[in-house]
């Protein structure tokens, strides 16, 4: 049995205890492990490591252990001669267990190695602090994104719900189409109960497929706002700017990516007075108008933006109205190219019309043969979508010439 093997059997047994505990309502809180874990299990990885936030010279690098530890990543070209690990406030950051680790002043399009290493803490105190053991991963290797950038090229899953196998089924019928990253376009959780659901539905997968070597972007739909670790879920990721909405250039394109929140308003009864959603919309409306006049957003040769609850289609619900009112204007007044989205669950290609002045592209999902992958390049001369359903069929294309 390979060490990956090993380290998968041990995290799905800790996982599992972490449900267990959970359950009998000793939940994980971020960062911090019920004590009854500490006596029972050896220190080993939850996840494998994956990666967040590339840049031409950086990324982040997350994963988690079941221990408090201090940990770190040993990284190089040619071998694993540097370390790095996260320093704030003085602190070299330690006793935790969700790591985001940052490798900065990395060489533009350049192929490196890494491993992640962590210590467990066994003692913490002031004058007393006592180490355990030492585990460490497998070596993975990225690369960073060129300086100049002339294409882009990603792949967007939506609507997963819960469904962790989706991911390598639809991942295969895309084929061997490269990527440089991929969205997680919203709902990939039914809700948040825990971190093992986190963990065994999105970050394994994600990891064992791709993300230990390409970036990953997690955008919030609908359900992800759900759930009593629904505030958790922000720790297991990295966002440019720590927020849920964002947006960056990438090859010819402008990125912007909105948290669309809630379907419903947010007095519904069943969300309990405890989301507000719709100042959240209004804030990212004041936002993007913002951004959209960056010569960042303006320069760009096209402009997409993901957002999971999509301005049209999608019924006359709350959260699709209220995202119509505060963004559609801006997508038609800024001359957005593109708006990509799920959480219809109905797959399809709507092209710009009286309504709206852009394209509205829907991914399809959750149930076996409603699921879709869509994947987009684009280049100097063209911007390029592909929707392909899970039996492997194209079914929805949009082509934007320069
Ligand atoms: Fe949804």
């Amino acid at each position: 049995m390979n060490e990956s093997n090993n380290s998968r059997r041990k995290f799905i047994k800790n996982a599992t205890k972490v449900s267990a505990l959970a359950t009998f309502g000793v939940a994980p809180i971020s960062g911090v492990l019920a004590k009854e874990e500490d006596s029972t299990t050896e220190h080993s990885f939850l996840t494998p490591p994956y990666l967040q936030s590339l840049t031409p010279t950086s990324v982040d690098i997350m994963f988690v252990t079941n221990k408090q530890a201090y940990s770190w990543v040993q990284f190089g070209e040619q071998n694993l001669g540097n370390k790095a690990h996260t320093i704030s406030d003085g602190f070299v950051k330690a006793y935790n267990r969700v790591n985001c680790i940052k490798l900065a002043n990395l060489e533009p399009n350049t192929e490196y190695k890494y491993r992640v290493v962590s210590k467990e803490i066994t003692i913490f105190k002031p004058y007393d602090l006592q180490y355990g053991s030492t585990i460490e991963s497998e070596v993975f290797s990225f690369k960073t994104r060129p300086a100049e950038e002339q294409e882009v090229k990603c792949v967007i899953f939506n609507d997963i719900h819960d469904r962790p196998y989706s991911f390598g089924e639809l991942l295969k019928v895309n084929g061997d189409k490269p990527f440089d990253f991929v969205l997680l376009n919203g709902d990939m959780f039914d809700y948040e109960e825990d971190e093992a659901q986190v963990i065994n539905n999105l970050l394994t997968p994600c990891a064992d497929l791709f993300a230990k070597s390409k970036p990953f972007l997690m955008l919030r739909g609908n359900h992800e706002t759900r759930g009593k670790f629904r505030a958790e879920l922000k720790n297991y990721f990295s966002y440019p700017t720590d927020q849920y909405y964002f947006a960056f250039n990438w090859g010819p394109v402008h990125f912007t990516f909105l948290d669309t929140g809630e379907d419903k308003p947010d007095d519904a009864e069943v969300y309990a007075g405890i989301v507000d959603f719709d100042s959240f919309r209004e804030k990212q409306a004041a936002w993007l108008e913002k951004e959209m006049q960056k010569p960042e957003y303006t320069s760009a040769k096209y402009k997409v933006v993901f957002m999971h609850i999509p301005p049209f289609y999608s019924g006359d619900w709350h959260g699709t109205m209220h995202c119509r009112k505060v963004f559609s204007p801006l997508f038609d007044q800024y001359k957005v190219d593109l708006v990509i989205s799920g959480h219809t669950h109905k797959y399809g290609v709507h092209l710009s019309g009286e309504e709206h002045s852009y394209p509205i592209i829907i991914g399809g999902g959750p149930k076996t043969g409603t699921r879709t992958i869509t994947n987009l390049q684009a280049n100097q001369d063209k911007l390029e979508i592909q929707m392909i359903d899970d039996s492997g069929n194209k079914v929805g294309e949009y082509i934007l010439k320069s």
